[in-house]
């Protein structure tokens, strides 16, 4: 893996020479190291709310999926870099379409991260945050079987039997009463400690946090491939503005590129 560029401080434009301690993981050598340095910058909770930071993998023409997974555009490479981002954060947020679309488990990291994590004094796992009006999710999906109780974010027009099911593996929280209001769940999020709140899309969810001026930071993988589902990154959206985002650094490895992109604030 290779820094193409970074402009938050001089780093040679290739460090694939570092070698990284020796891992099961199947590493390339400086791998990690471009990760730390890459995806480790400051990430200031703004007034009220956590830091949004959306990780999201896409094909050359913008496709999010193949045959409705991800799986086919993710590599090795990508699949760490979602676990490392997932270890960076205080939350994991994705949209009841992704979270049935993908068959979503409990979010899992590895024992050494986990360990760091709580030597940082934080909770060694962050919980899973599920956002439905639907509440169309089974309470006996492996995605509530985990050791950390995950969230529902709903709203007050949901349906009160599914609710009351969820309740038994989730703490369900009303934000807003027809649909989720983003603003509100963030609040009640940021009130549980949460500072780095990172979503895994999908795209209808990602779509609702831009038009709501809510997305401070874009992980995207850009995958070398053509050819799949015909749905881009952010779909349903009012539009409503366009958000302006800043290129923070880029990286390369097998011809994917590895973007990371900033909110602009304009003064
Ligand atoms: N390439 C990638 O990085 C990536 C990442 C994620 C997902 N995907 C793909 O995206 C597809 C799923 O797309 P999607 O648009 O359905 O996913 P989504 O954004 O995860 O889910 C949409 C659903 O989330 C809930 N939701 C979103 N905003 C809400 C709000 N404000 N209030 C209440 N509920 C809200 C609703 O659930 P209810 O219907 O339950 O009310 C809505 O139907 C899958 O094929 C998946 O593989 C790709």
């Amino acid at each position: 893996m290779r820094i193409l560029c970074h402009d938050l401080e001089p780093l040679p434009p290739t460090i694939e020479a570092v070698a990284d301690p020796p891992t099961e993981g199947g590493e390339g050598p400086g791998e990690r190291t471009v990760r730390d340095r890459l995806y480790g910058s400051p990430r200031p909770a703004p007034d009220g709310r956590p830091w949004v930071l959306a990780n999201m993998v896409a094909g050359l023409d913008g496709s999010l999926a193949v045959d409705g997974k991800v799986g086919e555009l993710s590599s090795a490479v990508d699949r760490r870099l979602f676990v490392h981002l997932r270890g960076l954060s205080d939350a994991v947020m994705v949209g009841a379409g992704t979270a049935r679309a993908e068959g979503y488990g409990p979010v899992r990291l590895p024992p050494l991260v986990r360990e760091q994590r709580q030597r940082a004094g934080r909770p060694p796992t962050p919980p899973l945050v599920v956002v439905s009006r639907s509440l169309e999710l089974d309470p006996a999906a492996p995605m509530f079987a985990g050791p950390v109780r995950p969230i529902v974010l709903t709203a007050g027009a949901a349906p009160g039997d599914r609710r009351a099911a969820l309740a038994e593996v989730a703490d369900v929280v009303v934000a807003g009463e027809d649909r989720v209001d983003l603003g509100t769940a963030l609040a009640e999020l940021h009130a549980r400690d949460v500072d780095v709140l990172l979503t895994e899309g999908g795209p209808t969810l990602l779509a609702e946090l831009v038009d709501d001026d809510l997305l401070d930071e874009l992980c995207m993988t850009l995958a070398p491939v053509l050819g799949g589902d015909p749905f881009t990154m952010a779909v349903g959206g009012g539009a409503r503005r366009l958000a302006r985002y800043a290129l923070a650094s880029a990286a390369e490895a097998d011809g994917e590129l590895y973007l990371r992109y900033v909110r602009r604030t304009f003064s």
